[in-house]
């Protein structure tokens, strides 16, 4: 690659028209003959339909039909049983989407919707996951095919003849994704083909299980995400939305348009588990772990099994010769969790960086210097060198950048006023992995070229980025540069999720411009279009099994009132060592958000269980709190210049998710340094600090 495009700052090829307007989201196509689309929820938690009543809601102006399970069209058993919706009578959750109205105007829908009566046969649930349910079993393997637990030497031995020890029970709440553009789909069908216009986070897999549920070929379906207001995870499937949109299209005949709203994102979307987490640290008087455990629970629900990896950050990212992870899961009447920024390894890293900061206090050893003597050369999991592995770099250079020497372990020795301060570190680990893809670029006569990709660009800047890369790949000012992403239409591409868009999007990208470089080489005619594409499906089952991760350490300033308790953060910094960046304006953003997301758990975020109702309470942003600008008053995002050329060619390891994973324990272990209390159960809410520590 030439110098030139990656590695500098452009911004978004499509930000004018987002600021202006003119980028048009799933609902914002203008369809002739529209018709609107509302779900009904389900109001019980486990049971079964007996009855419809949709006479009123046929009734009211504007209702053109009530789709529910007697009349719904037949779809073939799909790839996921919570897909099949409106097939049978069951409910397996409250809220579950048990009817859609379809009406000729919004209100109109809406207004039917409350007017759909259902009887149900309601039996007994269970919602609450709880360290000792009677249902915990063991899965198989969890997500995405990690061996369930994992065991090496003796761990209780090694724990119990250890002079140095933690033993930490750590609690996560529900999380809920909340995209700024909500599940969105506008579907129509012509002539046995279906058309969705859908918010998702990569087409392919939502045009394929489309096929399969409307029994159609592949090419029958189109599914067009061109601008995508978020999903962190949440859309990185076919989810309910646009099952239902497809449906109550082909039932009614006519162009449907369906968007959740706000409330009904909170849980039939799918959200982070809850989890439970154990974990015991042992160590020498040096600080060398002898003994790891990690022992996590999360719950899935009674429709499909998701088992999140909630330890399974533990078993490689610090060595020691005595080391247990294991996984249980819950089956509950709850809906299926699902995929949100950093799955597995954002809570499991709240949980271990947590227990080390109380390993680091025991031991009587700084935190940073704690974590750079256990920073192994050789993945303790899988007994192979790490690609690249610059956790003591990030920490070091985090800790110069932070101003961290000196500091005194004390906790609450420091005092502004009424604000007690402190400061806390935690580290992060993300996997660095790539799919394959592929593309396609063409030479045009007029000396520009055109890439096409079904990659998807979910706000985060991929399309800049890809951009960015085929100009290098190229050897072309970007400007001569077309491209096309988020269509089914274009050549196949994954999900932008796991922190792999960049990486898999790019490798397909740079091969298929080195096709047509090749080709132009050897005299293809310039006067015509040059078309040149490339899978790379065999170079990445090639790729030898390394262990690749992104790493990053972030550190954070609170001051914790000492009269009400309120946590407020003065600073918030990480560091980075993520391969290559494409374009530090996105990149910048992309780190920043993660830790914001991190720190919005730390302190406020929390879906609050309500046991005889069977659901979150707190189902809108009023009442599930997400953080504010008021909370921080400084974030700051560096990266290392690392390069790793056993990544992938663009040399990338993917930023989405790194600076998520360990920035709650870096608030927590801050919360702690200034007040002495010790939270192991999120959020930090003022009430589990004023009074725990005679703080008032
Ligand atoms: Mo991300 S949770 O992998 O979309």
């Amino acid at each position: 690659m030439s110098a030139g495009a990656v590695g500098r700052a452009y911004p978004r090829l499509e930000g004018r028209e987002k600021v202006t307007g003119t980028a048009r989201y799933a609902v914002e196509y203008p369809t002739d003959g529209v018709t609107y689309g509302w779900v009904v929820p389900a109001d019980v938690v486990r049971g079964r339909i007996t009855r419809v009543d949709a006479d009123e809601a046929l009734a009211s102006p504007g209702v053109l039909a009530v789709l529910h399970h007697g009349n719904a069209p037949r779809m073939a058993p799909g790839p996921a049983a919570e897909l099949r919706l409106l097939q049978d009578p069951m409910v397996h959750y409250r809220g579950q989407f048990v009817a859609v109205v379809v009406a000729t105007s919004l209100e109109a829908a809406r207004e039917g919707a409350q007017l759909v009566r259902m009887e149900y046969d309601a039996g007994p649930h269970t919602t609450v996951l709880t360290a000792d349910h009677p249902g915990l079993y063991r899965p198989d393997h969890v997500n995405p095919h990690y061996p369930t637990d994992t065991a090496e030497g003796d761990f209780d031995a090694g724990y119990a003849a250890a002079p140095v020890r933690v033993d930490a029970t750590y609690r996560t709440p529900a999380y809920h994704n909340s995209p700024m553009e909500p599940h969105a789909t506008t579907a129509r069908w012509d002539d046995g083909r279906l058309l969705v216009h859908d918010s998702n986070q990569g087409t392919a897999s939502v045009q394929a299980t489309l096929a399969e549920l409307f029994e159609l070929p592949r090419e029958s379906v189109r599914v067009v995400a061109e601008h995508v207001g978020g999903g962190f995870g949440s859309k990185g499937f076919t989810k309910a939305a646009v099952v239902l949109t497809a449906l109550a299209a082909r039932h009614v005949d006519r162009p449907v348009k369906l968007a959740l709203t706000r409330q009904q994102l909170f849980g039939p979307i799918g959200y982070r588990t809850p989890t439970i987490q154990r974990v015991r640290l042992a160590c020498d008087a040096d600080g060398r772990l002898t003994a790891v455990c990690h022992d996590a629970i999360s719950q899935t629900s009674t429709i499909r099994e998701f088992a999140e990896q909630t330890a399974v950050y533990t078993r490689s990212m610090y060595a020691a010769p005595h080391r247990r992870t294991t996984h249980r899961l819950a089956r509950l009447d709850v809906p299926t969790p699902f995929w949100m920024r950093a799955p597995g390894e954002c809570p499991g890293a709240y949980g271990l960086e947590s227990a080390m900061d109380e390993l680091a206090i025991a031991a009587g050893i700084d935190p940073v210097e704690l974590r750079i003597r256990n920073d192994p050369r050789v993945d303790p999991d899988q007994g192979e060198a790490f690609t690249s592995r610059n956790l003591v770099a990030c920490l070091r250079e985090g800790a110069q950048r932070f101003g961290w020497t000196g500091r005194d372990p004390t906790p609450r020795a420091r005092r502004d006023g009424r604000w007690l301060i402190g400061t806390g570190v935690a580290a992060s680990a993300y996997p660095a992995r790539a799919r394959p893809s592929s593309a396609t670029v063409t030479a045009r006569p007029d000396g520009t070229f055109l890439l096409r990709i079904n990659a998807t660009d979910i706000g985060n800047g991929g399309r800049t980025a890809m951009w960015q890369v085929a100009a290098d790949a190229l050897g072309v000012p970007p400007e001569r540069v077309e491209i096309r992403i988020g269509d089914s239409d274009l050549p196949e591409a994954p999900v932008a999720g796991g922190s792999m868009g960049t990486a898999s999007w790019s490798w397909a990208v740079i091969r298929a411009c080195e096709a047509l470089r090749g080709k132009l080489r050897d005299g293809a005619p310039t006067d015509t279009e040059v078309t040149a594409g490339a899978d790379t499906s065999e170079e990445v089952a090639g790729q030898p099994a390394r262990p690749r991760y992104a790493y990053g350490a972030q550190f954070v300033e609170v001051r914790v009132d000492a009269d009400t308790g309120e946590v407020r953060l003065n600073r918030l910094l990480g560091v980075f060592a993520a391969g290559r960046v494409v374009n530090p304006t996105t990149a910048r953003s992309q780190l920043i958000g993660g830790m914001t997301m991190g720190l919005s758990m730390a302190l406020h975020e929390e879906g609050v269980l309500d046991e005889r109702y069977g659901d979150w309470v707190n189902h809108d942003l009023a009442t599930y709190h997400i953080t504010g600008c008021a909370d921080v008053e400084s974030i700051e995002a560096y990266w290392l210049d690392e390069r790793d050329d056993e990544l992938n060619p663009a040399g990338v390891k993917g930023i989405g998710e790194i600076g998520i994973v360990g920035t709650a324990a870096a608030v927590a272990n801050a919360v702690h340094h200034a007040t002495g209390v010790r939270i192991r159960e999120l959020p930090i809410r003022l009430d589990k600090l004023v009074g725990v520590s005679g703080l008032a």
